[in-house]
This record gives C-alpha cells, structure tokens and sequence, in this order.
C-alpha cells in the first residue's frame, strides 16, 4: 500500500493573559532574578485564570488553528489531546474539548506522554491520515501545570507555565511533509520526574495534600544530563531516516525546558544556535504546550517559511523522547 502524505494544515497557540515575572516568585520563593535568568534563560510565563481549565487553554489555540486551516469544528474527524494535566482524568481533556469546540463528528483520545506529547500527538495523527482513515485531525497539547506546581519547592515552581498549542493535519501528496519519527522510553528513569500521588497507587489523600505529593516533584540535575545526553541522540536517528543532516535543518523547535539544554543539544548537534527556536524567557516550561507555541511563533512572525525543513525534539517524564523531522509544506 502507498502511504499518503501528512502535512500541518494549520497552526495556532494560546497563553493565559496574567503573567508571573521573576520579580513575582522573588516574593513567594527565596530566590532571584539573576539565578532564574542565568539557570534556566525565563524571565516570565503566563499563568491561567482562576475561571480557566485546561480544556479552555486547548480550545483557544484549537480555534486559531482551526481558522488557520480554513476549517470548522464540525469538520473534524480526531481529536488527540496531549496534556498531563486534564481538566479532570475523565472524561478525557478530549472528549471535554470536542463538546466545548462542537466537533460533534471527531473521536477523541489523550496521550499522557508529558512534554514529548505535540510530537507524540503529531506522529500518531499522522498513522491515521497516512493511511486514509481520517482526512482531517487535530492535536492539540495543553497544560496548566500551575496548577500542580509546588509553590513551596524553588526549584521546582520558578519553571512551569500554561498554554497550548495546536496543529491541524491533513493529507498531501506521498513524502510530503511528516518525513520521518523516532520514538524512545527510558522507563528505569521515571522516578526522576513524577506526580507521586496521582493514580492507583497512591490516591490524593491527607498524607499526600500534607507532603505535596500532588504537585510536580523532578529531580532537575538528573533529568537535566539525561536530556542533554538524549537529544542529540534521538534527533540524530530522526535524520538520519529521514536522509537529511544538520546542515539541510532550516530549524529545530525542541521542548522548552532550560535555554542551557537547547544551547548544548545545538552545540552538540552542530546546528547552529539561530536555528534553535527559543522562547523560554517569555513563556517558562509549559512541558507538551511548549513546542507549539515555539512552532507557532516562528510561523506568525515569518521566520518559517514553505519548503523549510523542521526538527522537532521533545524530551520529559517517563524518561521519554520523541523526535521527528518534518516539510513546511504550508
Ligand atoms: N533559586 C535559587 N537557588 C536555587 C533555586 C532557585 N529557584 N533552585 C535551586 N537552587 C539552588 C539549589 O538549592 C542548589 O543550591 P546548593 O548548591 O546550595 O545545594 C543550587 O541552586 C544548584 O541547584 P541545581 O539543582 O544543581 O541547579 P541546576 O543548575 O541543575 O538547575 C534546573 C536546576 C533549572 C531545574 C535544571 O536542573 C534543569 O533545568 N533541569 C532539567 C529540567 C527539565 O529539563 N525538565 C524537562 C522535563 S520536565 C517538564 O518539562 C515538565
């Protein structure tokens, strides 16, 4: 069977309005601006509303994206949703925001995959459209990770941010645009960055509301090399399938959790670091939603343009890492 072409038809993001500054968490944690900045690169990150949910993020830049494909709700086939932090565990961040968009036509399912799930979203709505299921797919990755940060943990709540970002795919001719995806979990290490009590195992409980085992807990310096030592690695075996090199990349979009890791993944990739798209000072870890709103900048502000090559690298808890390489066909 000739598999068809995937190309992104459409693309939007969408950030709460409120932003907290460095200024803001030097009253809340001991810390500063000068160790955020030199650390991590953020400067800020934009916070969701007391009245927003996560499915309201989504629905934000599903609609921009939407408008950007020329499209309607109601044309939608699939909704994939990347999110760890669901407006409830079911129903699903989904299937909340088939109902509140009116795509009364899609089915719908999450990917809990953390910060690789635009990529993971990506490459499976892809399978669907690749081989003639569906026609018309949307994946959004959302995230109000505020709302499970530890504000009493510095070096944990100075990170996290809320957005989202959204992709609409569609067929196109065979070998156009999706060119290529590797996959990886390194499950030993998924101690490393964790939701303690969030499941099964250990539901909420007054020990866990005491302990803050609700919240995010990482272990930064741990996720810190084994993103540096990974990165590379997967987003050299995405190219390699798809029979480019770093000199044929036009830009790498990777998740945006520390300007250091993007710098060294560039550095180590031999890229050039103008390549490397970087918005962390303005929007933090938004862990899935990251690497939409960085795609969905450089496509709003012109820098991507029709033809130009992309990679796009996403790495957190599991230990996962998911790289494809991609064709701006738009
Ligand atoms: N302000 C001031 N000091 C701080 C802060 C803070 N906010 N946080 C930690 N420190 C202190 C520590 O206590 C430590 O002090 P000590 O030496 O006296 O013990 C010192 O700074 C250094 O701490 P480290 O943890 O070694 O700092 P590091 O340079 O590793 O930076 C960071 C920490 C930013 C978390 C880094 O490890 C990192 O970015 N890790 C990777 C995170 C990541 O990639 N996550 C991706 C997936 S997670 C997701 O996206 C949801």
């Amino acid at each position: 069977m000739r598999l068809r072409g995937c190309s992104i038809a459409g693309l939007g993001s969408y950030a709460p309005e409120r932003i907290l500054t460095n200024a803001d968490l030097e009253k809340i944690v001991d810390t500063t601006d000068e160790w955020i900045v030199t650390h991590t690169g953020m400067k800020e990150r934009h916070i969701i509303a007391d009245d927003q949910n996560c499915s309201d993020l989504a629905m934000e830049a599903s609609k921009v994206a939407l408008d950007d494909a020329g499209m309607e709700a109601k044309d939608l086939e699939l909704i994939i949703v990347g999110t760890v932090t669901s407006d409830t565990l079911f129903p699903s961040a989904s299937a909340v925001l088939e109902h509140k968009l009116g795509a009364n036509r899609a089915a719908t399912f999450d990917m809990v995959t953390g910060c690789t799930a635009f990529v993971d979203g990506i490459v499976t709505g892809a399978q669907f459209i690749q081989v003639g299921g569906y026609d018309n797919v949307l994946v959004v990755a959302a995230e109000a990770l505020t709302r499970i940060t530890n504000w009493e943990d510095r070096s944990t709540c100075v990170l996290f941010g809320d957005g989202a970002g959204a992709v609409i795919l569609q067929p196109d001719e065979p070998g156009k645009g999706l060119l290529s995806y590797v996959m990886d979990t390194q499950g030993f290490a998924g101690e490393f960055l964790s939701l303690p009590s969030s499941g099964s195992a250990w539901p909420p409980d007054e020990k866990a509301l005491a302990e803050n085992a609700t919240k995010i807990y990482m272990n930064g310096h741990e996720i810190f090399k084994m993103a540096v030592r990974g990165v590379p690695d997967i987003a050299r075996q995405a190219m390699k399938k798809a029979d480019v090199t770093s000199a044929d990349i036009d830009w790498v979009v990777m998740h945006q959790a520390n300007k250091r890791i993007l710098e060294a993944a560039a550095d180590r990739l031999g890229i050039d670091r103008e390549k490397v798209v970087c918005n962390i000072e303005k929007y933090g870890n938004t862990s899935a939603a990251s690497m939409g709103l960085a795609l969905d900048e450089i496509y709003r502000d012109g820098r991507l343009q029709t033809g130009d090559l992309v990679l796009l690298v996403g790495f957190g808890a599991g230990f996962c890492l998911s790289a494809t390489v991609l064709r701006w066909e738009k």
